[in-house]
């Protein structure tokens, strides 16, 4: 079965949504393998984000992802990082479809309250880079 990572961030978990975020993965059909509230450090961060390391908005996307604390996720299930980014929907939430979890709670692309990962190759990067497995 398909594993995929996926991660509450700070404005997720200071608005309060770490529940209705699991809920809805869970209602997908999707199952917890394993959940952690942490605070990612600067290293972490710069290494979760590396592709996007010659961006401008780098500096930004590391002191937000680090400004609080995030519930990272590993998520089981077929087609586990597609279904995953399909409920998650578009990374702008002004391009989110509403009955996504963007489209419903979020209006900024900085902060668009959680994260998937993007590719099978990134979702095993970042299973291996937060839970070490
Ligand atoms: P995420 O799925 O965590 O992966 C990369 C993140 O970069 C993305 O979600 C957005 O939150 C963020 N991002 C994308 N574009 C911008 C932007 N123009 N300014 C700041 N952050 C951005």
């Amino acid at each position: 079965m398909d594993h995929t990572f996926v991660m509450v961030k700070p404005d997720g978990v200071a608005r309060g949504l770490i529940g209705e975020i699991v809920s809805r993965f869970e209602q997908k059909g999707f199952k917890l393998i394993d959940g952690k509230v942490i605070t990612i450090s600067q290293e972490i961060a710069e290494q979760h984000y590396r592709e996007h390391r010659e961006k401008p908005f780098f500096g930004e996307l590391v002191e937000f992802i680090t400004s609080g604390p995030v519930f990272a996720m590993i998520w089981e299930g077929k087609d586990a990082v597609k279904n995953a980014r399909s409920i998650i929907g578009k990374t702008n939430p002004s391009d989110a479809l509403p009955g996504s979890i963007r489209g419903d709670f979020a209006l900024q692309v900085e902060s668009n309250i959680v994260h998937g990962a993007d590719s099978e190759e990134s979702a095993q990067r970042e299973i291996a880079l937060f839970f070490g497995k």
